[in-house]
């Protein structure tokens, strides 16, 4: 592994926190039950599109108008029916969707299975088909068989062949996202020979784990507006690293930050509650980084290296409201981990109402963008997410989600892990540790 420079962070404000609301994420879904790891993996949830309205009313004229209870059980009905016999039925949902125009190349459903939670189909999808053709697709299918998310996995065919046709494997989950997912003791970390740690940070489609790749992605952005869940779900997440043995210096711009009153009970954990603490915490975990460096320097190997987290919650309130001197100069140090810090295995989780990455100068941009995950909780607009989001951002993704603690868009939690949407883990007892 080489080492990256030492650079530093240019500027006397800092311009990518923005005010107002939002953020956005980067996820990643457990190549379950696909293996993506040579593919592209993206997730979205835009089945209310209008194309997939029209097929719902479609099938809603066809049960007829009668009573809502006789309309309701014809629904049933029909979707059972429908679903019995989805191969049968394929070529004729294409030509209601529009996707069987054979000079512009026709899918093929190369498998499917159903059962009353999800159904998984492979298409085969034609050459010229690109992302934005995929994703339409996948929307449309999914509207029509009722779906309320769906996850989409690309990998080629034949994958020694580049032109080869690829393959869409479709997740559709019928039951949607749960409106919580309370855990009551920390998960364990996942472990993946390519990418490294993984902590859990959620559900997402088909109800498969939501991690976040730490030696991936060393870094997480959180946006949220108040009361969405922001500081829940810090709670949860230093719990769980804590839990695995990593060290985590918790810092909040709240004075009081109730869910985190006990985290101080947490072996590894040091929740610090004055300005003096805090700033020696982000100059301890500088120094940390610098002698990692230097072991680093002297053995050629990170072996043996624990994760240490710097968390900051409410960080625009923390750098602005404080009448404190130098805490300007401590975020400067705290986001000089993110340029620096990834490899040392010192990471750092910033969580505020809205993240501008893109306005980070001296090419701290792309670097943040390399090594940030994002996570979007509660609703934001479009302009919102992508500030966080940038490029790694599905240009299709539902931002339109429902209004509920925990709910998030994630992104980029990995390598080449797209955005998708996620219930965010919290854990249940104020006092669970
Ligand atoms: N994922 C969740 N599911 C259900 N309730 C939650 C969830 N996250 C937080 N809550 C509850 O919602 C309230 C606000 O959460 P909090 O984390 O303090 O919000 P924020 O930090 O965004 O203002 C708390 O009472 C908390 O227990
Ligand atoms: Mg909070």
């Amino acid at each position: 592994m080489t080492r990256r420079g030492l650079k530093q962070l240019a500027g006397r404000h800092l311009p990518f926190l923005a005010g107002g609301a939002g953020v956005g994420g980067i996820a990643a879904a457990v190549p379950w039950p696909w293996t993506v790891t040579a593919g592209v993996a993206c997730a979205v949830a835009f089945t209310r599109g209008p194309r997939a309205e029209r097929i719902r009313e479609r099938f809603a004229a066809l049960s007829g108008p009668a009573t809502a209870a006789a309309a309701k059980t014809r629904a049933r009905t029909t979707t059972r029916r429908a679903e019995q016999s989805i191969p049968e039925r394929w070529p004729s949902l294409m030509a209601e969707l529009g996707f069987a125009d054979a000079a512009a190349g026709a899918p093929t459903l190369d498998a499917v299975t159903v059962t009353p939670d999800v159904i998984d189909a492979q298409v085969t999808m034609p050459v010229k088909w690109g992302p934005g053709t995929w994703r339409k697709y996948a929307a449309a299918v999914s509207g029509a068989l009722g779906g309320q998310e769906v996850d989409v996995q690309v990998e080629p065919v034949d994958p020694r062949d580049p032109g080869a046709p690829r393959r869409l494997g479709l997740t559709i989950d019928k039951r949607g996202l749960p409106d919580r997912y309370a855990v009551d003791s920390p998960p364990a970390f996942l472990v993946d020979e390519q990418r490294g740690d993984g902590v859990p940070v959620g559900v997402g489609v088909a109800g498969r784990p939501v991690v976040w790749w730490i030696d991936e992605r060393p870094h997480l952005a959180i946006a949220a507006d108040t009361r969405t869940g922001k500081s829940a779900f810090l709670r949860f997440l230093i719990s769980t690293v804590a839990a695995h043995g990593c060290t985590v210096d918790a810092i909040s711009g709240k004075t009081a930050t109730a869910e985190w009153h006990n985290l101080d009970q947490l072996g590894g954990v040091t929740y610090h509650r004055n300005a003096t603490a805090e700033f020696v915490a982000i100059r301890e975990a500088t120094e940390l980084m610098q002698a990692r460096y230097a072991e680093f320097d002297r053995s050629g190997t990170w072996h043996g290296v624990t994760p240490h987290f710097v968390i900051i919650d409410e960080l625009a309130q923390w750098i602005g409201a404080s009448k404190a001197k130098g805490r300007m100069e401590a975020a400067q140090a705290a986001f000089n981990l993110v340029s620096q810090g990834g490899e040392a295995r010192i990471h750092f989780v910033g969580a505020t109402h809205r993240w501008n990455l893109d306005q980070l100068g001296n090419g701290q941009a792309s670097t943040a963008r390399e090594q940030m995950g994002g996570i979007q909780i509660g609703r934001a607009s479009r302009d919102a997410l992508r500030m966080v989001l940038g490029d790694d951002m599905d240009p299709d993704v539902d931002a339109d989600i429902p209004d509920l603690k925990g709910r998030a868009i994630v992104g980029s939690l990995g390598r080449g892990l797209g955005t998708q949407v996620c219930q965010l883990a919290y854990l249940d007892r104020v006092g669970a540790s």
